[in-house]
């Protein structure tokens, strides 16, 4: 792997960054075997332990892609950002953060104990299960598929294609949806549900069962890192308030219990899903010296191995060399 330092200011062009990218995946790669890919979700246990991938999407068009690129999955809890901004511009912000609050819990994704230890009035952020839930309750519509219709919509508008959900996982995360169920019945206990429970998580486990690739989710990171507005047109696709509440809550909670060392040592705005999909939007940085994507721009991460806070091993670390080596960190 390349050590030392390097200057960006000589030839930050597209191949010379490519050759960097190529060789960090590489190095990365060998390091997938310290996780594992996730299996309370049958289905999931089939990925393949070893991949690893990354799409950078810059501002001014510049686009790297390393590793293993085309190898679709489903958005899992990324889907939580999307939902969120649908239910955001369906219901308005200041409704949905009636609703949803935007602290972190410092718990795992699946956990309700904090909702249990505290006399909260809603669930504490809109990323661990319950929030997402208690958002996706929140969308309009009698069935799931009218309540998802925004949601493909959104996505279309952002990748120019609709895409679909895969539905052997669809059907694999009913199956084996336990404990979402158990987080249901304990939202609908409280009163913080909007709507039927069954249609509630029939649409939950659709959104995650939506699949992408990474170069979609670079596209979607850098739209959030734009505020929101179209690259070439400068349309708002989504309203720079919701872009902006949307990065606070990936960096704050976007990684569940790992984000307070993510923020530390990575340092941007970023969303896992269990499928191994890493999505992260940079805003654009001012820096003394002349680094690659300066203006800003979206990646995303392919590696199903995961760590213990279920998120990719290897790509969170290497997003961590490639945030310090572009000093990519928001602060
Ligand atoms: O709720 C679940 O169990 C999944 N459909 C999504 C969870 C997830 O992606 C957690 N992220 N690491």
């Amino acid at each position: 792997m390349v050590q030392g330092a390097v200057n960006w200011n000589t030839g930050q062009t597209q191949e010379w960054l490519q050759a960097y990218v190529d060789d960090w995946v590489a190095f990365y790669r060998k390091q997938t075997s310290d996780g594992e890919v996730a299996s309370y979700i049958p289905i999931l246990a089939e990925a393949d332990q070893d991949d690893l991938g990354i799409a950078i999407i810059g501002k001014n068009g510049l686009t790297v892609r390393s590793g293993d690129t085309d190898i679709p999955f489903t958005l899992q809890s990324i889907s939580k950002v999307i939902s969120f901004i649908v239910a955001c511009m369906e219901r308005g912000v200041s409704y949905m953060l009636q609703r949803v609050d935007v602290e972190p819990t410092g718990e795992a994704f699946n956990s309700i104990m904090h909702l249990e230890m505290k006399p909260v009035k809603k669930p504490f952020n809109p990323f661990n299960n319950a929030g997402a839930i208690t958002v996706t309750s929140a969308l309009p519509g009698k069935t799931s598929d009218q309540r998802l219709e925004p949601v493909f919509k959104l996505l279309e508008k952002m990748l120019g294609y609709r895409p679909e959900l895969n539905v052997d996982v669809y059907k694999s995360e009913q199956d084996s949806s336990t404990r979402n169920r158990a987080i249901g019945y304990y939202l609908l206990e409280m009163d913080f549900l909007e709507s039927d429970l069954d249609v509630t998580l029939e649409t939950y486990i659709k959104q995650c069962s939506i699949e992408v690739t990474i170069d979609d989710l670079a596209q979607i990171g850098i739209i959030l890192a734009n505020d929101g507005m179209d690259l070439k047109t400068g349309a708002e696709i989504i309203p720079r308030q919701v872009a902006r509440i949307s990065k606070v809550l990936m960096l704050t909670c976007g990684m569940y219990d790992a984000s307070g060392k993510f923020a530390t040592y990575v340092g941007i705005p970023a969303k896992s899903g269990v499928s191994g999909g890493i999505l992260a939007a940079v805003p654009p940085r001012v820096r003394d010296e002349a680094m690659p994507f300066t203006d800003g721009c979206g990646i995303g991460v392919y590696g199903p191995a995961l760590g213990d806070k279920g998120n990719s091993i290897a790509g969170i670390r290497l997003l961590r060399h490639i945030a310090k080596q572009w000093d990519l960190s928001i602060f």
